[in-house]
Parts: C-alpha cells; sequence; structure tokens
C-alpha cells in the first residue's frame, strides 16, 4: 500500500517528515519533491534499498541513479568532491546541477550500476532537503516516472502513475523548473555537459569556465557512443508518436498544408495565434521557462486526448532551451 500525505513545498510538516524519513531509513521508496521533478528516492548506502528503485521504475539495471545529499558536509562523507568544486558549491548548491564524482564504498553499487563514480547532488527544495537530512543518509532517485515516461512534475501526475509501487508519496504539488538537472563532468579539456537541464550552460560558464557542450548532449545527431548510459535508451516519451519539425515557420506551413486532423498540435501560444486551431499550449515562446514547465505535461496530455499522434515545434537552444530541445528530440521523431 501507497501512503500518500500532502505536504507544503516551502514550510513541510515535521511529523510528515519524520514519516517519510523513517520509511527511508527502512529500506522503502518515497516519492519526492526536488525543484526539477519529482525524484522516487531511496536509501542510497543499502543495495537492497536502491533496487527496490529499479523494481517500481521498469528501470534498466545499467542505467545509474543521481545521489541526493542534504548539505556539502554530507556529500563530502560519501564521495570524493574535487576541489575546484569543494571551492565554489555554495554558488551551484542547493541548485539543479548534478556534478559526476568518484565514488566511496558507502554508496550502494546498485545505485552507481557498479560505476566507480556518481551523479551528485544539493537539490533546492525544503521538502527534499528535510527528508534527505531525517533520513541521515544520502537519497538516490532518479526521476519518479515509469521507465521511458515523461518526467513527473506535478504530485497528481506521480499519484496517477506511482500509487501502489512505492510505499510513500510526498504530495506537494508543481515542481520549479518541471525539466531535469544538468549533468556535468569534469574532462582534461574543462566541464562537459552530459545531460542539458535547468541551469543553462550561460549560468554556468561564469561559476565552471568553459563547458563543452558536444552534439550528443544537444541531442541532434543520432548518438554511436552514449555520454552517459542513460542515453541509450528511449526517454520522456509519450505512449503515442510524436513527430517534430524543429524550424517554426516550415512547421507552420506543414500543419497549415499537410496536417491531418488526427493529429494534435502541441505549440507555444504565438504559433498557436497564427494557426487559429486548437492546440495543446506549452506557454509563451518568450518564456522558455514556462515552456520547459509545461512541457513534459503536454506529451501527457497528448496522451490522454482523442488524437493519434502528435507533432511539435523547436525552440532557441539558449539558456533552458538547450534542455527543451535535448528532451524533444529524445521524445519524438524529425519529420523534416
Ligand atoms: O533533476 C534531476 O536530475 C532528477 C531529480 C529527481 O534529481 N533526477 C533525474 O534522474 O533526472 P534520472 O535517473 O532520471 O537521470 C539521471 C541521469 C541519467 O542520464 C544517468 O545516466 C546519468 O544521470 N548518470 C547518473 N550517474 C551517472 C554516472 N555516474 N556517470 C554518468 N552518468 C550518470
Ligand atoms: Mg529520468
Amino acid at each position: 500500500m501507497t501512503i500518500i500525505r500532502k505536504v507544503d513545498q516551502v514550510y513541510p510538516d515535521p511529523v510528515i517528515i519524520r514519516q517519510a524519513a523513517d520509511t527511508i531509513k527502512k529500506g522503502g521508496t518515497v516519492v519526492f519533491p526536488t525543484e526539477t521533478v519529482y525524484g522516487l528516492g531511496a536509501d542510497a548506502t543499502a543495495d537492497s534499498s536502491v533496487l527496490n528503485i529499479y523494481k517500481a521504475k521498469g528501470r534498466p539495471a545499467d542505467n545509474p541513479l543521481i545521489v541526493h545529499f542534504s548539505s556539502i558536509d554530507m556529500m563530502r562523507e560519501y564521495v570524493h568532491v574535487s576541489g575546484d568544486i569543494e571551492a565554489i558549491a555554495g554558488r551551484i548548491w542547493p541548485g539543479p546541477v548534478t556534478i559526476i564524482f568518484q565514488s566511496t564504498a558507502k554508496i550502494s553499487v546498485v545505485a552507481r550500476a557498479s560505476l566507480p563514480t556518481v551523479g551528485s547532488r544539493i537539490p533546492a527544495n525544503p521538502v527534499a532537503l528535510a527528508l534527505i537530512a531525517g533520513a541521515g543518509v544520502p537519497i538516490a532517485a532518479p526521476s519518479a516516472n515509469l521507465s521511458t515516461r515523461p518526467s513527473i512534475v506535478n504530485s497528481a501526475e506521480a499519484i496517477a502513475e506511482l500509487d501502489g509501487k512505492v510505499d510513500m508519496i510526498l504530495d506537494a504539488g508543481e515542481t520549479f523548473f518541471g525539466i531535469e538537472s544538468t549533468v556535468l563532468k569534469w574532462s582534461e579539456k574543462g566541464y562537459e555537459i552530459l545531460r542539458p537541464g535547468a541551469i543553462g550552460v550561460e549560468d554556468l560558464e561564469p561559476i565552471l569556465g568553459k563547458i563543452i557542450v558536444s552534439e550528443a548532449a544537444r541531442a541532434a545527431s543520432s548518438v554511436d557512443k552514449p555520454l552517459t548510459p542513460g542515453m541509450k535508451y528511449r526517454h520522456y516519451s509519450p505512449g503515442k508518436t510524436l513527430y517534430r519539425i524543429e524550424d517554426r515557420e516550415a512547421f507552420i506551413a506543414y500543419v497549415e498544408g499537410k496536417r491531418r486532423s488526427d493529429m494534435a498540435v502541441i505549440c507555444s501560444d504565438e504559433v498557436a495565434a497564427i494557426l487559429g486551431i486548437e492546440c495543446i499550449s506549452v506557454g509563451s515562446e518568450r518564456n522558455l521557462y514556462e515552456v520547459a514547465r509545461n512541457l513534459f505535461p503536454s506529451f501527457r496530455k497528448l496522451d490522454a486526448s482523442a488524437y493519434k499522434n502528435g507533432i511539435i515545434h523547436g525552440f532557441p537552444e539558449s539558456g533552458i532551451g538547450l534542455a527543451i530541445m535535448n528532451r524533444i528530440r529524445k521524445a519524438s521523431v524529425s519529420l523534416l
């Protein structure tokens, strides 16, 4: 049975946090909000607990999980935090940035998918921080969606998808960014983006120096050598086929001239106004944060609709737009 508890995202009730933290300590699974998306968490130090995450999600065992800490002191106990990150930790954490560090033996090999490294972050969400601190152990948590499905950005989706599959769900409404953290790894050439996310390259470069963004990270080309184990797999996808035409003008021409009536149109408010037809809106293209928040829910709306398939256009790849385009490309098939 899944225990579902409403919790205030800013001032969480300590009694509910205690119950959730005890569930983690006993080896259970808890769905909790972060500032990016909901996570499906368990004790990152215990193989048997972490296995419950893979089981609940149906996640391939070779795709490692992100491990969440409540403070830099806690992180230091479990992973080898590099000196350069230690020096600027307060500028990136708490926040939606995941850095790959060498692990110690204290982090479960199941959470790491047997890698020597671990993706680590301190989430900027009072519920998540209180939960981790209360449990007294780092929490391994992938995005809470079932494997291949769009990430979960509000508690209604979490309950619909995970009730009966986990021990507890913390119902805290909507997450702030609605798109996952930026995953970075240090290499000889500097920090490289393994997965674009809520914090853009432009915001990270003043802190971390020049950042490498490969074609694979943009998901612009088919990937021969995946940057992260997660890249091999289908991701973020609606159940129905989603097509894309990245160029806005070409998209408008296609929808006006060739679209069949059983194809849903997912677009910005501005494009919807030009088309003058019923669309699934992702908000104003002048606010890419709004588009990011509406993106995964738009995929879910497509699935819930009577349409047979859907089509979406592209967005500028600046700031959070890089993550938006990465998710769209992974979730869709290019039509042009
Ligand atoms: O915002 C987020 O990052 C959310 C919240 C819950 O924190 N979590 C999340 O986790 O998106 P997940 O499991 O859906 O994505 C983790 C990504 C995967 O692409 C995985 O392959 C990569 O991070 N990753 C994790 N550990 C890694 C490692 N040691 N080396 C390379 N990639 C790693
Ligand atoms: Mg995920």
